[in-house]
């Protein structure tokens, strides 16, 4: 089944998120909105959000320290790092060598990759493929976000979504045929960018004085068009997976999706004929953690044995982009 060469496994996760938790009543006393709608309509309960001075590398260096830890490893050990995040602790260095050298991590190449709400599923499959080549051994892979960096406070259409935490994975060769990391299903669609993004801090639009006036340096959606999409790539990804793999969905045991709106997944669950027990989810506690919400809900999975060995899974996220992606994992 798998079309990978080497197989490449999940050695260890890890996960971290802030000790403050901002409750759907904490919200209603900021922006005219309600527990009662933000709960109906997204199947949010609370955040947690990172305080002053916590920055997207601080978390995503303690998730990765739980997740090496985890794996039996040491820094030294590491000889990648990536990372994706939509809130750099800043443009430049990457938040993957800042993580390096937070952890003490000596030999190792780093690197960011922004693929959004995607970006776990996609710098999963760039670190499997440099470890199939055989370049890479060890890699250390981290979503970290700071969301509450780029929120428009006074927008309670976006607001009340999105929560701060970071989650890690280390990836490591197995000589195990038809374990681990079996197969991936990424895609992308640049054409609908605008239903999502933040127009402000990058070349287009620099920071001045009316960029921030202009409130450009929020994140910006269109959520009824961001739900319709994101419904429709990620059935599309994970019946494409499981076809070119030959696999039907009551083979899965668990689904872990992008933890963004419970309703979403209701309806993934429909269309996919899988039922909602068989979903992981934690987006009650922790709201939409982009890049952060699938290495979470995988570490908290295996912690609470939802997920074990021999069981077969599926990743499935979508994010701003537009991008998308699936991943077929046999937990060793
Ligand atoms: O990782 C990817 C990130 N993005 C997403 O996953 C977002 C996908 N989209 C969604 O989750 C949903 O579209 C939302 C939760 C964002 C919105 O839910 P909806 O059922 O699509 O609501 P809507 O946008 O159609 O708005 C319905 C009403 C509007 O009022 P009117 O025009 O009917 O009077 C909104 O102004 O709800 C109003 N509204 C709110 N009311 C109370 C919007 N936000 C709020 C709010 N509190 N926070």
């Amino acid at each position: 089944m798998s079309i990978l060469p080497r197989s490449v496994v999940i050695k260890g996760t890890g996960s971290y998120t802030p000790d403050t938790v901002k409750t759907n009543d904490d919200l209603a006393k900021i922006v005219d909105t309600s527990d009662e709608w933000i709960f109906t309509r997204t199947g949010i309960k609370e955040r947690r959000i990172a305080a002053d001075g916590e920055q997207a590398s601080d978390m995503g260096a303690k998730a990765a320290t739980q997740a090496l830890s985890n794996a039996g490893l040491n820094p030294e050990d590491v000889d990648l790092v990536i990372v994706a995040t939509i809130t750099p602790d800043m443009p430049f260095p990457s938040t993957a060598c800042l993580i390096q050298t937070k952890l003490g991590i000596t030999n190792a190449v780093c690197m960011d990759i922004e693929a959004a709400c995607s970006g776990f599923l996609y710098i999963m499959e760039v670190a499997a493929s440099l470890i199939q080549s055989g370049r890479y051994q060890n890699a250390l892979i981290v979503g970290t976000e700071k969301l509450s960096s780029i929120l428009d406070w006074e927008d309670r259409t976006t607001c009340v979504l999105f929560g701060d935490g970071a989650g890690a994975a280390v990836l490591c060769p197995s000589d195990v045929p038809g374990t681990g990391l079996l197969d991936f299903k990424l895609g992308a669609d640049g054409a609908n960018g605008e239903v999502l993004y933040m127009p402000g801090g990058g070349s287009a639009n620099p920071a001045t004085g009316a960029s921030i006036d202009r409130r450009l340096h929020f994140l910006k959606m269109r959520g009824r068009e961001v739900f319709k999409l994101a419904v429709k790539v990620m059935e599309k990804a994970a019946k494409e997976i499981l076809e070119q793999n030959g696999l039907n969905s009551d083979q899965l045991a668990c689904v872990i999706p992008h933890q963004a709106n419970l309703r979403i997944i209701e309806l993934l669950s429909s269309r996919l004929e899988i039922p909602m027990d068989r979903f992981y989810l934690n987006l009650e506690k922790y709201g939409n953690t982009s890049a952060a919400s699938i290495p979470i809900a995988l570490d908290e999975a295996f912690r609470d044995e939802r997920i074990k060995s021999g069981d077969l899974i599926l990743l499935v996220a979508f994010g701003a982009g537009l991008t998308w992606g699936a991943a077929l994992v046999r937990c060793p």
